[in-house]
């Protein structure tokens, strides 16, 4: 089972309910909030009024990636605000043991991001709690940036390590050329921003996606 999740920091934010409306249209699955705080990366996004409008707009259930320092402070904030994950990131400043102990007391899902250049065993003990694990295949903090490969090998040393039923995500560069890669690694769960809301179509760019990792799912 491929999970599309389309981030709509590439979104038109002006338009940001009939983009989501589009992506739905699509068969999208679920969507992905990019939450950027500066600090952690050198860029700013949107808070939990935007996240809420997002999950207000749409059945489809959310997912925060949280780039910033202290998860645990805002993890609270975005739960409320409708998010069913809460992806944080144990490379930030803070403590991502304590935001995780923190969503899954309040109900929602836990997450644990990895950058590309963090290898699996150093957040090891994380990771084996969490119901998902997002490999970042982009630098954190812009969408539009290129695939790097040499991250999939993350997902054989992943799937050696969780629990079954464990969510494995790939976020960053993922278009109908590199989701195919992204799929034969081990990724159930894609996140794509440019490749959906950058496109003319956004319906028929979700369905476009599907049909390319679906294509590398077959036997
Ligand atoms: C990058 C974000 C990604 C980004 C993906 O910091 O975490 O979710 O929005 O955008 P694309 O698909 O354009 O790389
Ligand atoms: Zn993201």
């Amino acid at each position: 089972m491929i999970e599309l999740a389309p981030s709509i920091l590439a979104a038109d934010f002006a338009r940001l309910g009939d983009q989501v409306a589009r992506a739905q249209a699509g068969g999208a699955d679920l969507f992905h909030l990019d939450i950027m705080d500066g600090h952690f990366v050198p860029n700013l996004t949107f808070g939990p009024d935007v996240a809420r409008a997002v999950a207000q707009s749409s059945p489809l259930p959310c997912e925060a990636h949280l780039m910033i320092d202290q998860p645990e402070r805002y993890a609270e904030e975005f739960i409320r605000a409708g998010a069913r994950w809460v992806i944080v990131h144990p490379e930030s400043k803070g403590d991502a043991a304590g935001a995780l102990a923190r969503i899954r007391a309040l109900g929602a899902r836990t997450g644990i991001a990895l950058n590309p250049e963090t290898p699996v065993a150093a957040a090891r003990e994380l990771i084996a709690e969490a119901e998902l694990v997002l490999v970042m295949s982009v630098h954190p903090g812009f969408a539009g940036q290129k695939f790097m490969p040499e991250v999939l090998g993350k997902f054989a040393e992943l799937q050696r390590l969780v629990r079954p039923g464990t969510i494995l995500a790939l976020d960053g560069g993922i278009n109908r050329a590199t989701i195919a890669q992204a799929v034969a690694a081990g990724a159930t769960r894609l996140v794509a921003g440019s490749a959906v809301f950058g496109a003319a179509d956004i319906a028929q760019a979700v369905r476009e996606l599907r049909r390319a990792a679906e294509t590398a799912a077959a036997p």
